[in-house]
């Protein structure tokens, strides 16, 4: 959109996060919370997106690099309008209305941006050279109040320690969210002052400037607080996840998905789910998964950076990492998929089944007990319970592979490098150390011995008093 420029606060210590990490990389379903006011913008396409950034500024910047980006570093925080001073240098050339986004407000939402602007810019009458969103709260402590005139016009902002006793009684606050003109910023920016209860320079301070030189300024007030929550400390965040996390599975459930219990379904930003998939309670589905359509998730499953493919179910208490799985697929319960497996169709692994770096063909299966690593395993494999690729001795990590249609007994170690030929047998309770060629049979079991009556003639002897 041309006119309009942005400019993202996120340089702020978070002080009442009491954390080490910046305030705005502290997640939001799943992605720093910066990142939702950016992507905010990424759909909104100004000329000019500024984001100030300075407590913890190389992880911030290091946690969103675009071009479409210019980073502007206020060293010292002195307030939110000493922080636009510093972004608005940035915005020398530029000629237009200048929003202004907290990185610590990740819930607003899209539409409202719209109709801000809408109404910002829409208003038949004189121009407002400052609009704000404002919203009602019950509790507003901790938040700049809205003061309006008899006439319900907002003449200025009072931050919550500057209160008088009867302000502090107004439910109306500010929430941080700006349109101002370009030129009125420019000239004003550098005049605000810091005297106040804090010493900083307050950006609302504008809204005051604006009505005492004859400007129109104009409230939105919006009437879902939720969306313009600040996040300042570790119950705000708390708050910010549920309301995100519903949001999500509310898009997901319109969308086709049965969720069963959203309050305790964990569902991040950005994970796809295919139609008339059925997801249970305690799942989390994290970073960048894709679940097909058509699946059940059980109670209690963790899929991170995963692709599941269609009419694949996961059973309960399953742990699922980078891993690409393709459709019919049953997994679980109880398994664990370390990184890098790729997993045919149609395969099954069941419970206590441990696999990482692994390819598992078409149609095989490892139902219970077993330890699958660095292998490679073709086609309509069985692998018996208490299988181990034995990968490692304990200096370097080998490759097992198992060829298609093969057959591993009960309790048998592979120990890699190594590999089972196509058709093969390995005999229950091997150690298969060397290749094995296709369609042979493999056993390193001691001869069995059956003693007649040994444990007979064992105890007669007992008895006897021997
Ligand atoms: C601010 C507003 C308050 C409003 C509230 C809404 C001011 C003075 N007050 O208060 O009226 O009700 O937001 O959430 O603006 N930041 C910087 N540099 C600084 C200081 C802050 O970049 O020097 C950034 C922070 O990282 C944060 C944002 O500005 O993203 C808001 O700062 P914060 O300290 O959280 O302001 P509030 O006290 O919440
Ligand atoms: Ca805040």
């Amino acid at each position: 959109m041309k006119n309009i420029a942005a400019i993202v606060l996120a340089a702020g210590k978070g002080t009442r996060m009491k954390s080490n990490i910046p305030k705005v990389l502290h997640r939001v379903a799943g992605k720093p919370m910066l990142f939702y006011p950016l992507s905010l913008l990424s759909g909104l396409k100004p000329g000019k997106v500024v984001v100030v950034v300075g407590h913890g500024a190389q992880d911030v910047k290091a946690a969103f690099k675009s071009n479409k980006i210019s980073y502007a570093l206020q060293k010292e925080q002195l307030g939110t309008g000493h922080a636009v001073l510093i972004a608005s240098k940035a915005l020398a050339g530029f000629k237009g209305d200048v929003l202004i986004l907290s990185g610590d407000v990740p819930l607003i939402s899209k539409d409202t941006i719209n109709a801000f602007l809408k109404m910002h810019r829409g208003n038949g009458r004189k121009k407002p050279v400052v609009s704000l969103i404002t919203t009602i709260l019950e509790d507003p402590r901790g938040y700049g109040r809205v003061v309006r005139d008899s006439s319900g016009a907002v003449t200025r902002i009072v931050e919550d320690k500057d209160c008088s006793v009867l302000q502090k009684r107004i439910n109306e606050v500010n929430s941080g969210i700006y349109l101002i003109k370009s030129d009125f910023l420019k000239e004003n920016i550098k005049k605000l002052g810091k005297e106040n209860a804090q010493g900083e320079y307050y950006l609302p301070d504008l809204i005051q400037m604006a009505t005492s030189q004859g400007h129109r300024v104009v409230g939105l007030t919006h009437m879902e607080p939720d969306e313009v929550m600040g996040i300042n400390n570790r119950i705000e965040l708390a708050r910010a996840n549920a309301l995100m996390r519903r949001r999500i599975s509310d898009a997901h459930m319109l969308g086709g998905i049965t969720i069963i219990d959203p309050d305790t379904t964990y569902i991040d930003h950005g994970v796809t789910i295919g139609v008339d998939t059925t997801i249970y309670p305690g799942v989390h589905l994290r970073g960048d998964t894709g679940i097909g359509a058509n699946c059940i998730i059980e109670e209690g499953v963790r899929i991170e950076a995963s692709r599941i493919g269609d009419n694949s179910i996961v059973k309960s208490h399953t742990l699922i990492e980078s891993t690409v799985a393709g459709n019919d697929v049953q997994i679980g319960p109880f398994a664990r998929l370390r990184p890098g497996n790729d997993i045919k169709d149609k395969v099954r692994i069941g419970n206590f089944v441990e696999v990482k770096k692994t390819v598992i063909g078409k149609g095989s299966k490892a139902n219970h007990l077993a330890y699958l690593g660095d292998s490679v395993i073709g086609d309509d494999v069985n692998i018996g319970a208490g299988t181990i690729t034995c990968n490692y001795d304990g200096v370097n990590k080998y490759q097992t592979t198992i060829e298609d249609g093969a057959f591993i007994g009960s309790d048998s170690q592979l120990v890699a490098p190594v590999r089972v030929g196509k058709g093969a047998y390995v005999g229950s309770g091997s150690t298969v150390t060397k290749d094995v060629p296709p369609d042979a049979l493999v056993i390193t079991r001691a001869r069995e011995r059956v003693i007649e009556g040994w444990a007979k003639k064992k105890r007669s002897k007992k008895s006897q008093g021997h």
